[in-house]
């Protein structure tokens, strides 16, 4: 078994610590032969692939290593939020687990104005702001048609590592001091995340009793011990006392879908990702745009290259914005069209190569998304894949954790657009697709997606990052498939980010050079930078030989390869 962050944290084997540490500093991916988990957390990585080795298949080791960050990543990794599972088995039909929050049944897209004004509080950081969570249920239902070992067996490493506790990392230690601002009306999340008030010191052991005994009703009872009984009554007070609208019923109805993934394709590769209430369709729409060029004779960072991915980044930000929403709320979004490659071949003729073009001006504005999600890759030996990404929304969520579950619960609400004419005064349809309603699942950026060629698995690629998520899923894949680079390399090169409005290409610092950005702004792009974009997580099978190879994203530093 093959670990270097685990290992590096329990101490573990030196020589194989030099030999990973060797290998990534060149860029080069850790290969296995077997199979592999890349998550952003390395002790929830390796109980991905001990169950692997124990028999499980990719969805066993996805659903453990998920409940694992839900104990050792509690930023994102969670119980009380939601996201998508992407399955694509080496034989049969490829599945998404939709497993969105959805909006309590008393939600209204005027439910965020105080005397008719727009209070962001109230938004995102309130116990209306917590969407129906999904994750058990969603896991659940990928089990219960997918499994192979025992779901108690997939949860049994979270409940040791929540009741015996684990060494908080100094990327832990330091996410949970500023995570303890957002808890501190919420003196269980308090207790449960911080040392009698105090911040968790690296090398500190985090125990979480609660959560133990709510993962161990869960191991029991399947998704009931999570939506009926003591943890759902608990969930409810505790929204209740807090003026939310979530209620029991709310917990009882909630259903995961197992919906067909969307499919597209580019430069002979199928692509496997989320169809809404994701807003992938972007990614397929970006690189059919993209499969017009020459990117790999444009070069990696080069001025052309980062002003047609600007340009394409630009067309389809302002589609989702326009078009996107829940397809049961939206039956006429023009998914088809916009996945199509005529749509890209006319996108292509509005893309002028030798200058910026412009967002239309206004006032829109979209609702903030946080960059705190997570996202895991998994392939196992048969070369069945998943691809999961996850989120509680912001950091620790809403920061509400109900006294006596253990849990963060999400504060996912904050993803419907705040009010129709807030978010669009000049009157642009497009944004009322993604209005609250009882039922509905709030837009997403997630994109958990898999590429194979002539039936065979290639890529299992994903990242957390807010709407940024998209774009640097896409670079993950041009970076592999046009730019030749491992799955290391790919995920290590520098990302850029446009998202239609604000009309800013946001860069990170010291991605690209001088010299390209100066030409970039030259031809009329405003440019700014951000520290880091995203955290991809990611596989690619080695064509020559089928070995897997990992891409751990060390702008997380807990990030890791583990397999066997
Ligand atoms: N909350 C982040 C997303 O759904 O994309």
């Amino acid at each position: 078994m093959i670990s270097f962050r685990t290992q590096f944290c329990r101490g573990v084997t030196l020589l194989l610590l030099l030999l990973v540490e060797v290998a990534n500093s060149a860029n080069a991916p850790l290969r296995m032969p077997h199979a592999m988990v890349v998550a952003q957390e390395g002790i929830a990585a390796q109980v991905g692939a001990e169950v692997m080795k124990a028999g499980g298949n990719a969805i066993d080791g996805a659903i453990a290593t998920a409940f694992a960050l839900a104990v050792t990543h509690p930023a994102a990794g969670n119980i009380g939020g939601g996201g998508f599972l992407l399955y694509r088995p080496a034989q049969g039909e490829p599945v998404l687990y939709d497993f969105r929050e959805t909006a309590p049944q008393a939600s209204r897209p005027d439910m965020w104005l105080v005397d008719g004004k727009y209070d962001a509080q109230r938004h995102h950081n309130s116990h209306l702001a917590v969407g129906v969570p999904g994750t058990v249920a969603g896991l659940y239902q990928a089990w219960r048609e997918h499994g192979k070992l025992p779901w108690s067996r997939l949860l049994a490493p979270a409940i040791r590592l929540a009741s015996q506790g684990f060494i908080v990392s100094d990327e832990l230690s330091s996410s949970l001091r500023s995570g303890l601002q957002r808890m501190q009306n919420y003196p269980a999340a308090v207790a449960q995340f911080s040392n009698h008030g105090k911040p968790y010191e690296q090398g500190a052991r985090l125990v979480q009793k609660d959560l133990a005994v709510t993962l161990e009703l869960i191991a029991r009872q399947g998704s009931d011990g999570f939506y009926k009984g003591r943890i759902a009554q608990l969930l409810v007070e505790e929204i209740q006392r807090g003026g939310g609208v979530l209620t029991l019923q709310d917990l009882a109805n909630y259903r995961p879908l197992a919906r067909t993934p969307l499919r597209g394709t580019y430069r002979g590769y199928d692509v496997l990702t989320v169809p809404p209430p994701s807003s992938a369709v972007a990614l397929i729409e970006m690189l059919n745009v993209c499969e017009g060029y020459d990117l790999r004779d444009m070069g990696f960072g080069t001025t052309a290259t980062l002003h047609l991915m600007t340009e394409t980044m630009r067309r389809a930000y302002a589609d989702r914005a326009h078009y996107l929403g829940d397809p049961a709320f939206n039956p006429s979004m023009p998914i088809q069209r916009l996945l199509s490659k005529d749509y890209a071949e006319y996108l292509r003729t509005t893309i002028n190569l030798k200058a910026a073009s412009v967002s239309e001006v206004g006032q829109f504005e979209w609702p903030p998304e946080s960059p705190q999600t997570t996202h895991l890759s998994i392939v196992d030996e048969a070369r069945n894949a998943v691809a999961l990404t996850y989120t509680l929304e912001a950091a620790y969520g809403s920061g509400i954790v109900a006294p006596g579950t253990g849990f963060l619960l999400n504060n996912e609400m904050g993803d419907f657009n705040a009010q129709a004419g807030l978010t669009n005064e000049q009157g642009l349809i497009g944004t009322t697709p993604n209005l609250a309603a009882g039922g509905k699942r709030m837009l997403s950026s997630m994109s958990p997606t898999i590429l194979s060629k002539q039936g065979q698995l290639f890529m299992v690629t994903g990242s957390p990052g807010g709407r940024t998520i998209i774009n640097t899923v896409l670079q993950t894949i041009l970076n592999v498939v046009d730019h030749n680079m491992n799955a290391q390399a790919a995920v290590d090169a520098g990302r850029l980010h446009h998202q239609w409005l604000p009309d800013t290409v946001v860069t990170e610092a010291a991605a690209f050079s001088k010299d390209s950005l100066t030409a970039l702004s030259t031809m009329g792009h405003r440019l700014s930078t951000r520290e880091s974009i995203g955290a991809a997580q990611v596989i690619v099978v080695n064509q020559r030989d089928g070995m897997l190879e990992g891409g751990a994203d060390k702008r997380d530093p807990d990030s890791t390869v583990s397999g066997y």
